[in-house]
C-alpha cells in the first residue's frame, strides 16, 4: 500500500497520481483520440467517452492505488505547463514469489514522438522497483505495434517470447509479445 500524492520528474515529462480534477482533461483527450487508440485497446462502451465515464475511471485508479492493487499515473508535458498527455499504469500486481506486474500506457497522438512514453516508462520502472519493491515488470505488446515495442526496447526491456491469443483487443484475441525487465537489469532511459 502507498499514499497518493506521488510525482516523479524527468527532463520534459513527469508522472503523477490522478486526482478527481483530471476527469475533464481526460475526457477531452479520450474523445479526441478515440480512433487513434481503439486498435490497441479492449472495446469500450459509449459511457467511457463521457465526463462521468472518465470520472469513474479516475475513481477506480485512486481506489486501486490506495489498496495497492495498481498504480495509474497521469503523464505530464512539463514544457506545456504540466498538461496531461497520457496515462501509464502498473497493474496486475502479484506479490509472493513472483513480485511481478504488467505495464500499460498511451500518449495523446498530438504529443507522440516527443519521448513522453519512453520517459514515463523510465519513471514508472523506478517507482516499481525502488518504491514498490517489485522484481519484474512485464508489458505485453502486439507484434504489429512497433512504436510501443520501440518504447520498451529503449528502456532496456527484453523480448522474451510470444503469447498466443493473449488479450482481447478491439474484439479480437490477439497474440502478444511478452517483454520484461527485472530489478537486476541495467535500466536504460531512467
Ligand atoms: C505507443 C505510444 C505510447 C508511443 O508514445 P510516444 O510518446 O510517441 O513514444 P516515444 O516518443 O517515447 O517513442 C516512440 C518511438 O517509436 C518510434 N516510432 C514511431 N513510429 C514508429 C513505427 N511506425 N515503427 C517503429 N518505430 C516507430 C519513434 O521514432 C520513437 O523511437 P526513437 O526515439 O528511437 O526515434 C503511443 O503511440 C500510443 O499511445 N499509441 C496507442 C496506444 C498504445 O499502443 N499503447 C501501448 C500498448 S502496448
Amino acid at each position: 500500500m502507498s499514499s497518493l500524492p506521488v510525482r516523479l520528474d524527468a527532463e520534459a515529462t513527469s508522472i503523477r497520481a490522478f486526482t478527481a480534477a483530471d476527469a475533464e482533461a481526460l475526457t477531452e483527450i479520450r474523445v479526441r483520440n478515440r480512433a487513434f487508440m481503439e486498435p490497441f485497446e479492449p472495446v469500450r462502451g459509449a459511457s467511457f467517452y463521457t465526463r462521468a465515464g472518465q470520472a469513474a475511471e479516475v475513481a477506480m485508479d485512486v481506489e486501486s492505488w490506495l489498496l495497492g492493487r495498481s498504480y495509474g499515473f497521469a503523464i505530464l508535458d512539463r514544457d506545456a505547463g504540466d498538461h496531461i498527455v497520457g496515462r501509464i499504469v502498473i497493474a496486475n500486481i502479484v506479490r509472493g514469489a513472483w513480485q511481478n506486474a504488467t505495464l500499460g500506457y498511451w500518449v495523446d497522438e498530438a504529443a507522440n514522438g516527443r519521448g513522453h512514453a519512453t520517459a514515463a516508462v523510465g519513471l514508472v520502472v523506478r517507482f516499481a522497483f525502488d518504491h514498490l519493491g517489485l522484481h519484474r515488470i512485464q508489458p505485453a505488446i502486439m507484434p504489429r505495434n512497433a512504436r510501443s515495442a520501440r518504447v520498451v526496447e529503449k528502456c532496456g526491456f527484453r523480448r522474451e517470447g510470444r503469447a498466443m491469443r493473449y488479450l482481447r483487443i478491439a474484439g479480437v484475441w490477439e497474440d502478444h509479445d511478452i517483454w520484461a525487465l527485472t530489478a537486476e537489469d541495467p535500466r536504460a532511459g531512467v
